[in-house]
């Protein structure tokens, strides 16, 4: 039935060129409506309506007389709102009912345009009276009674007025019955009567006018003549009076009270309360019979099945109809806010509310109530949803809903801050996720392997995913801020430890180690000493980095390998690769590599006061047999010989070892001898053939800590020319060179002869500490 013309008067719009969807008109219940939208509205702005008598601006007095409601709505869009029976509607037309309206547009530059609107609508069957209870006036309406033709009315006035007038309306009278001064209780007084003119009543802003078959009443609120009653704890806001009026020469009256609810609403727990009473005493006559109610939003009813999918309520409670809406419902607006940096809402709806009676007086009055409801803001706990599957290996997550006015501006982790548009770079997803209702929500996704995510060892090859995020959001059109973290964590029992393999070599130990899948919360030690350049460099190791895995080769001596025993096998040394959790400390693997190296002569000091020396007696000539060596005490013998070598394996506090006290160091010196058995003992020393020695000793520092020490001796090449040379002087002392910086030398006398204990090369001063 919508039947609305936009009509271009004028040449108006061949000159202004409007956008499509600036402009929307409907025909509302009784009414007409109009709606500009935001983005047309300039730096000020005004409507025109145009009747017989001219074109006025619709300013808030004329506004409230005239029957024009005038809001910006939850959008910003300017909505007139005009009643069937306003000052300038025109009626004349059977049609239906008409009116001319100008919206001036008053643009940055100062250029003022116009646009003219003929909104018509279908004229309405109008019930006996209409109350409309509007933002900014109340307006009541009735049929006129007209009296059955022939009847005999009292005289109206002397002298009768001018037949000329129109209506005869300006010698009504009205009978305004008004509380006594200072009287508040309407109950149980008698009320005041107070007669005016229509010119008295229209100067105190009371429009009454008729239009052909009805009589129309409207007034702004807290008029002169209205007063306040309570109806079941409801104020209601009532001007109560009595047309008297003529026709012919009958003279009649009529009762044009009207009454509104002046309830603002209230919030119950999530939902806005607004309550009317379902009588008006002040409006019946006589007992009433409900004809129901109905609501809606903005002006227009709306369907059972609409209020209830929206969870909208109506109660009656003791004669009062409550009116529930949820917070947040839709039809109304959601509005944005930051409170003390926290994320808050407050709601507002446009509720339209119409009920109907019949009385004593009326077949039916309808009463329709136009009441804006808002709420203050109130914090709101925002969702946050973990959609992470862990399958997936990622983290899902939304934050949300949130009405149009919020925005997400960045989104921080770690110390990373980006803005929306730049996530996919860095690996990350950000979505915003639309809903129907105009709601959005954001989705965030980051995998677990992202550098962001942190990730924390939990022992038996379990881990912990987490991700630590906060969402900067900014809040239109003021632009304030406010942040919401999320934090959100997975376990997944899929940590690959790392794996080490290990073989010897003739001169290293060669570790594999196989990184695993979470490397960054391993450190590897090799013995107690982490895997670092330090330690490579240090070590003389070799490093191979491959893809997934590395191999590094730990000289023999080396810093890392740990002595274990010596003996005429060889030295037989270890490799320990600890992998420690950076976290907690705590070793949680460790992989041994033993490696047993072959030595021809070895002389190694352990830190608790015990030698062992293994010596090769193969240059020596004639040859002699290594079993008949002894140490400075003669019964002190090899522990274990071969054909050329012997081992020998004692505590630095027997076996003749001599101790003496130098700078700083503890000095022990013995000495390998070569003692057969069948010679005379007084003889051998001098005897040139069987002068075998071969001195051995160790130095510790006085105090301090005490270290094991390995010395391996320098061994000259043999040679015939050497052997033939030195044929007179068959014991051969094989020369040493010394290598320890001249700090690890011994020269000592023993029984009066000075001997160069340093047979021995110091290979390394703090070596092999890591003896477990
Ligand atoms: C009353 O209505 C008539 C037309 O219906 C109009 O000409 C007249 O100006 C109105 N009076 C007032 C006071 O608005
Ligand atoms: C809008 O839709 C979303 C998703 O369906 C829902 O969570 C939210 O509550 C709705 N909001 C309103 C105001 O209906
Ligand atoms: C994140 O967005 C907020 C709001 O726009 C802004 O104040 C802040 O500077 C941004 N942070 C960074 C690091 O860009
Ligand atoms: C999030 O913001 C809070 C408060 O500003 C701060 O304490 C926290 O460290 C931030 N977290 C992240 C992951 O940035
Ligand atoms: C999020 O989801 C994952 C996977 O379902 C789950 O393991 C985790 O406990 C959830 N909660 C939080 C707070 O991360
Ligand atoms: C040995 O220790 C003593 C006492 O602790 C100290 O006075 C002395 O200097 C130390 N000697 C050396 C060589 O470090």
């Amino acid at each position: 039935m919508l039947s609305i013309l936009f009509l271009c008067v004028l040449s108006m719009c061949a000159r202004n060129k409007v956008p499509a969807g600036m402009f929307r008109t409907e025909c509302q219940d009784q009414h007409f409506w109009l709606a500009i939208s935001s983005a047309f509205l300039g730096q000020m702005f005004r409507f025109e309506t145009e009747g017989r008598s001219g074109v006025y601006p619709v300013s808030d007095k004329r506004a409230a007389q005239c029957g024009y409601t005038m809001l910006l709505d939850s959008r910003g869009d300017l909505v007139l709102r005009a009643s069937y029976l306003a000052c300038d509607v025109d009626t004349e037309d059977h049609a239906g009912v008409q009116l001319m309206v100008w919206f001036v547009n008053k643009e940055t530059s100062g250029k003022e345009t116009s646009h003219p609107f003929l909104l018509t609508c279908p004229l309405q069957q109008w019930n006996p009276r209409e109350i409309v209870c509007e933002e900014n006036y109340m307006e009541v309406s009735v049929k006129k009674p007209i009296p059955p033709v022939g009847q005999k009315g009292q005289e109206w006035m002397t002298p009768p007025p001018k037949r000329s007038e129109q209506g005869g309306v300006k010698e009504w009278r009205m009978v305004f019955r008004v509380l006594p001064d200072a009287q508040k209780d309407v109950t149980s007084l008698p009320m005041k009567e107070q007669t005016l003119s229509l010119m008295e009543a229209e100067q105190l802003g009371y429009h009454i006018n008729s239009t052909g078959t009805r009589i129309v009443l409207r007034c702004g609120y807290s008029s002169p003549l209205s007063y306040l009653l309570q109806e079941k704890g409801v104020d209601l806001e009532t001007v109560s009076v009595t047309i008297f009026y003529r026709h012919q020469w009958t003279l009649l009256r009529v009762d044009a009270s009207v009454a509104c609810s002046l309830h603002k609403g209230t919030m119950d727990g999530t939902h806005i309360l607004w309550s009317i009473p379902q009588v008006f005493p002040p409006l019946v006559q006589g007992s009433i019979r409900d004809r129901g109610a109905r609501m809606g939003v903005g002006g227009s009813l709306l369907s059972d099945c609409v209020i209830q999918q929206r969870g909208y309520k109506m109660e009656v409670r003791a004669g009062v109809m409550e009116v529930r809406i949820p917070f947040g419902a839709d039809g109304g607006y959601v509005k944005s806010h930051v409170m003390d940096g926290q994320y808050a809402q407050s709601y507002s709806i446009d509720l339209y509310y119409v009920q109907q009676w019949e009385d004593a007086q009326w077949t039916l009055t309808r009463h329709c109530s136009f009441r804006p409801l808002w709420t203050s803001p109130r914090p709101r706990t925002l969702g946050l949803f973990n959609l992470t599957v862990p399958e997936e290996r990622e983290f899902s997550l939304t934050l949300g809903v949130f009405p149009p006015d919020v925005s997400l501006a960045n989104i921080t982790i770690l110390t990373h801050t980006v803005t929306p548009a730049v996530t996919e770079e860095l690996g990350l997803r950000v979505f915003q996720v639309p809903f129907t209702n105009g709601t959005h929500s954001y989705l965030l996704q980051v995998p677990f392997s992202h550098p962001l995510v942190f990730q924390k060892y939990l022992g038996k090859m379990y881990r912990r995913y987490m991700l630590e995020v906060n969402f900067t959001l900014l809040v239109s059109p003021h632009g304030q801020v406010f942040t919401h973290p999320a934090s959100v964590a997975c376990d997944l029992q899929d940590v690959v430890l790392p794996k080490v393999e290990g073989h010897c070599t003739d001169k290293a130990v060669r570790l594999t180690l196989h990184r695993g899948n979470m490397d960054t919360q391993w450190a590897i030690l090799f013995g107690n000493h982490r895997l670092e350049q330090q330690l490579v460099e240090l070590g003389r190791y070799s490093l191979e980095v491959e893809d997934g895995y590395f191999v590094v080769e730990v000289p023999l001596y080396s810093l890392g390998m740990a002595y274990e025993d010596l003996s005429l096998q060889g030295l037989l040394t270890n490799v320990a690769v600890s992998m420690l959790d950076v976290e907690t400390g705590t070793v949680e693997q460790t992989f041994v590599q033993h490696c047993t190296f072959q030595v021809r002569e070895l002389m190694v000091c352990l830190p608790n006061n015990w030698m062992v020396v293994v010596v090769d007696t193969a240059r020596v000539v004639p040859p002699l047999d290594p079993w008949d060596t002894t140490l400075l005490d003669p019964m002190c013998g090899p522990k274990e010989t071969d054909h050329t070598r012997a081992l020998f394996s004692f505590s630095l506090d027997s076996c003749g070892t001599i101790k003496s006290v130098e700078d700083d160091g503890l000095v022990y010196v013995n000495e390998i001898r070569y003692m057969p058995q069948y010679l005379p003992i007084p003889q051998y020393f001098f005897h040139p053939f069987y002068y075998y020695s071969q001195p051995v000793g160790c130095r510790y520092p006085l105090n301090g800590t005490r270290t094991l020490a390995i010395y391996q001796s320098h061994l000259l090449p043999r040679s015939r020319t050497h052997r033939s040379h030195k044929g007179q002087h068959p014991i051969v002392r094989v020369p040493c060179e010394v290598s320890c910086g001249g700090d690890g030398g011994f020269t000592r006398r023993i029984e009066g002869r000075e001997v160069n204990a340093v047979a021995m090369r110091c290979l390394w001063m703090k070596p092999f500490s890591d003896i477990n």
